[in-house]
């Protein structure tokens, strides 16, 4: 049988939709939710990745105080923005694209970002939050993630999650989250240092991977029925398309459609899902909910 499609895009479109209509309840008591995106430098993807997120700012009625700022911005120079931005009672978000040029570090920024506008949970504040289940921002797409399975009524409960990929941004928080009491699975998490990972990730009912690496999951490392959630995203030449690329997955989709019951797609899987839950951050953060 062919594994059902977990459509991203249509359920990232209900969560933007649920969030509108907050938003547009705050307007009316004199809020509007506000945040900065700031990108530097022209990274193709992250220039991709901010258009989607402004996109979706716009379609929600939130401020846009993004800014754009060239590739040889100081550090310094973004330290004394994002201290700017942190002072600012009208924003209530910021988010600095990651990654930056090399002469910036990345670690000092996300520190700088006051915890209660870091609307991607990076903050160390936020992850230490989220670890034992205090209020805070989870990160957008560990937390997308978890909302694909709700939304799909996937049941989680007592099931063998195996995360591929250990790096701060997904594989290690969405294996806390997928070990919350709430989602109660039992995670596994495989990195580069795993040995023999095709014998574990046979034992997953439920696979995330996020190796950053195309096609890593092959049809013969999923058991049959397995639930496999898609974080990749690899451009890939392709002449056909006028833009010269084409996305495709960390997972193998047309060798995993008769092994998966259900999967992502790359793209209009994960990827909308983390700008939604970007979204719902901002309106949480604007709502003074922390
Ligand atoms: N780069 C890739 N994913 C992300 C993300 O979720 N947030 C930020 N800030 N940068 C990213």
């Amino acid at each position: 049988m062919s594994a059902q499609i977990i459509d991203g895009k249509a359920i990232a479109a209900e969560v933007r939709g649920e969030v509108a209509a907050k938003v547009a309840e705050l307007k009316s008591k004199g809020i509007t939710p506000c945040l900065a995106v700031i990108l530097i430098g022209e990274n193709p993807a992250s220039v991709s990745y901010v258009t989607g997120k402004r996109k979706a700012l716009a379609e929600v009625g939130m401020e846009d105080r993004s800014l754009t700022l060239p590739e040889s911005t100081s550090e310094e120079e973004l330290l004394k923005i994002i201290a700017e931005l942190n002072a600012d009672k009208s924003v209530h978000g910021i988010l600095v694209q990651l990654p930056l040029p090399r002469h910036i570090n990345e670690d000092k920024v996300i520190m700088a970002i006051a915890p209660e506008k870091d609307v991607d949970g990076f903050h160390p504040v936020n992850v230490g939050n989220m670890m034992i289940g205090r209020p805070g921002f989870l990160p957008c797409t560990p937390h997308g993630i978890i909302v694909l399975l709700e939304k799909m009524g996937i049941e989680t409960s007592g099931k063998h999650a195996v995360v591929i990929g250990r790096s701060n941004i997904v594989g290690k928080p969405v294996s806390i989250l997928l070990a919350r009491k709430e989602t109660n699975c039992t995670v596994t998490i495989c990195h580069t240092g795993t040995k023999n990972m095709a014998e574990i990730t046979r034992q997953a009912d439920i696979l995330v991977v996020a190796s950053g690496h195309p096609h890593t999951l092959k049809g013969d490392m999923v058991k049959q029925g397995a639930v496999v959630i898609d974080v990749g995203v690899n451009r890939i030449p392709d002449a056909s398309k006028k833009s010269g690329f084409r996305l495709i997955g960390d997972a193998d989709f047309d060798d995993l459609q008769d092994v998966a019951s259900f999967i992502t797609p790359v793209p209009g899987g994960v990827g909308p899902m983390t700008i939604a839950m970007l979204i719902a951050n901002t309106l949480q953060s604007a709502s003074g909910e922390f």
